[in-house]
């Protein structure tokens, strides 16, 4: 991993703040060369602080949020009004208080079965990435937030599961045995087709993990977060100092 690829902050206000100034500067860019910005977002709890931030009279008005398109990594299984839904974490702290078109919040159904899901999200994404072409390519998001799982998962990528090993489809259904649920997410290979992959990392909790994705050998099946590397684009570790004790 080249160094200039991590970059370490104070804590997780620091990684929140820091992180809103990377979206703000490529939603800014995309914008400016393509009139557009397409985001993916990470579920769980460290992308919290930065949706709030973001939301905030301070930051909201530096995204021209009429041009935004946002996405999911991945989601849970449930409806999007459910605790643990992925879509409702980004409605409740972010989407409710901007002014981002409704039309432009591309959620995963997490409502229907897996594999429907999972069968609409790659249509929405094939419609809007490539006019619904079946023979193009990838997903290009200009950027996806990623977190990252004391296991070493990512999105919802997670140890030993099926999904790691999908490289044509753009988003599949996973269960999840350790877990004992379902979830819709992205594939590897619609993941690194991103210009830009941007991880969020936070707390002693991840350390070890984040040693072993980083400097331990080369073990995906174990790491899954080991798979991450756009082919043709940016990945960054934006990552607190308590998550980097072990490196
Ligand atoms: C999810 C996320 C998942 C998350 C990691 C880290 O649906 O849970 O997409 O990949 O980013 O589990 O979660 P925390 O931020 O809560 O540590």
């Amino acid at each position: 991993m080249r160094e200039h690829d991590l970059e370490v902050v104070a804590d997780g206000e620091a990684l929140a703040r820091k992180a809103a100034g990377y979206v703000t500067r490529i939603a800014g860019e995309a914008i400016a060369a393509r009139g557009q910005f397409s985001i993916g977002l990470p579920g769980g709890s460290t992308p919290r602080a930065l949706f709030k931030r973001l939301a905030s009279p301070a930051w909201a008005s530096r995204i021209d949020w009429a041009r935004v398109h946002v996405f999911w990594g991945d989601e849970r299984c449930v409806p999007p009004d459910h605790a643990e839904s992925n879509y409702r974490l980004a409605r409740e702290t972010l989407l409710d208080r901007v002014p981002l078109p409704p039309e432009h919040s591309h959620r995963i159904a997490g409502e229907l079965a897996p594999a429907e899901a999972a069968r609409r999200y790659e249509a929405e994404l094939r419609a809007f990435f490539a006019g619904g072409e079946p023979a193009t390519p990838q997903p290009r998001f200009d950027l996806l937030l990623l977190g990252m799982g004391e296991d070493g998962h990512t999105a919802s990528l997670f140890p030993g599961t099926a999904a790691l090993r999908e490289m044509a489809r753009w988003t599949v259904e996973n269960y999840v045995p350790r877990l004992d649920s379902w979830r819709v997410t992205l594939t590897i290979p619609a993941i690194n087709a991103a210009a830009h992959a941007l991880f969020l990392v936070s707390g002693a909790a991840k350390a070890e993990t984040l040693r072993a994705v980083l400097h331990g050998p080369r073990q995906p099946e174990i790491y899954p977060a080991q798979l991450i590397r756009p082919q043709a684009g940016r990945l960054l570790w934006l990552v607190d100092r308590a998550a980097t004790t072990r490196l």
